[in-house]
């Protein structure tokens, strides 16, 4: 049995992989902030999930206490330049000095195709810094890096965001259509961290990780309503009502469509310039994995059925 901490353990891309771990023996410990938001997991055997500030290197000093390997998927799209800082340069090193004190080798990180200490945009500048933070520790850790597009499947919050968006209007504005992103399937990612895991050969190493095929913003949009089967006007906004439009998104309260450090980050393409890596298997494609988006089971495909029948 290997004992694995899931840091980010909890979210999207955190949950897939804790469950795939969990089904290859490995025994998984997901730090959280709140317990009953990850119920899912707290059902899977060979997965305990703990309640914990992980800001704080006592707490983690003794979470990663009996590991043999620590993953970091923390991250946050929106916030204050601190609040980046916070999650994806300083965390990373205090995750990194804890396995340094119990002497834990093993360290995966997840960074973002596009990190970029030069970026516009601080998610992209932070991503690049906790990067080479985690780089330069690869002497005294054995260190693997990943940097995926955009990722997708059951519970995105990047599809699944338009098509709430396209369900509820008949007219759509779309920010950054042009915008290009090489979409990969969360299990594909997923399946690149396990397999990573005791692979030597990927230690010291950063891979990007993009899906088969590479699709503006506007063809994705056009995907989704499609695969809804929804009949919809979208309308492409310049890069300045874009800017624009997101500065107005950044002043809604609660959950944020876009924000102008998601447009900075949109104006560099976030694609590939190689394959998906070999090691880690083939990529999922997209168009053949869009069941989910129909939400809540027969009760979501009923609506939009009826909807696109014109009942
Ligand atoms: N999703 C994508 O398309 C995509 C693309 C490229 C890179 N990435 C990167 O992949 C990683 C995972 O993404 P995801 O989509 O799975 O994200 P997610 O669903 O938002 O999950 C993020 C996780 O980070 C934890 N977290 C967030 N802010 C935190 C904070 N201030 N303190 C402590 N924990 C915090 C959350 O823990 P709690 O359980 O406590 O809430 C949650 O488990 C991130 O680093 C992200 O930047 C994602």
């Amino acid at each position: 049995m290997t004992n694995i901490c899931i840091l980010g353990g909890g979210g999207f891309v955190g949950r897939n992989l804790a469950s795939q771990l969990a089904r290859s023996g490995y025994h998984v410990t997901v730090p959280t902030r709140q317990r009953q938001r990850i119920k899912d997991l707290l059902v899977l055997p060979g997965v305990e999930v703990v309640e914990a500030d992980i800001h704080d290197s006592a707490t983690l000093e003794q979470l990663i206490a009996d590991q043999d390997t620590a993953i970091n998927l923390v991250g946050i799209l929106h916030g204050s330049r601190k609040a980046f800082e916070r999650a994806h340069v300083e965390l990373p090193v205090k995750i990194m000095d804890a396995c340094q004190v119990n002497g834990v080798r093993r360290f995966l990180h997840m960074s973002a195709l596009g990190a970029d200490t030069h970026s516009k945009s601080v998610y992209q500048q932070t991503k690049g810094e906790g990067e080479q933070r985690v780089l330069s520790a690869a002497k005294s850790l054995d260190i693997t890096i990943f940097r995926p597009s955009v990722i997708f499947g059951p519970g995105d919050s990047f599809l699944n965001l338009f098509a709430d968006l396209l369900k509820l209007a008949p007219v759509v504005p779309l920010a950054n259509g042009r915008a290009l992103f090489q979409p990969v399937h969360v299990t594909d990612v997923a399946r690149a961290f396990a397999l990573a895991i005791d692979d030597p050969a990927t230690f010291g190493q950063a891979y990007d990780l993009c899906g088969p095929q590479v699709y503006s913003l506007q063809e994705l949009v056009r995907i989704v309503a499609d695969t809804l089967g929804l009949k919809r006007t979208v309308i492409p906004l310049n890069p300045s009502l874009s800017l624009l439009f997101a500065r107005l998104m950044e002043l809604k309260p609660g959950k944020k469509l876009m924000t102008r450090d998601n447009h900075y980050a949109m104006q560099v393409d976030n694609v590939c310039t190689e394959g998906f890596p070999a090691r880690f298997g083939q990529p999922a494609p997209l168009e053949a994995n869009l069941g989910y988006l129909f939400g809540d089971g027969i009760k979501g495909r009923y609506d939009l059925f009826r909807e696109a029948a014109g009942r």
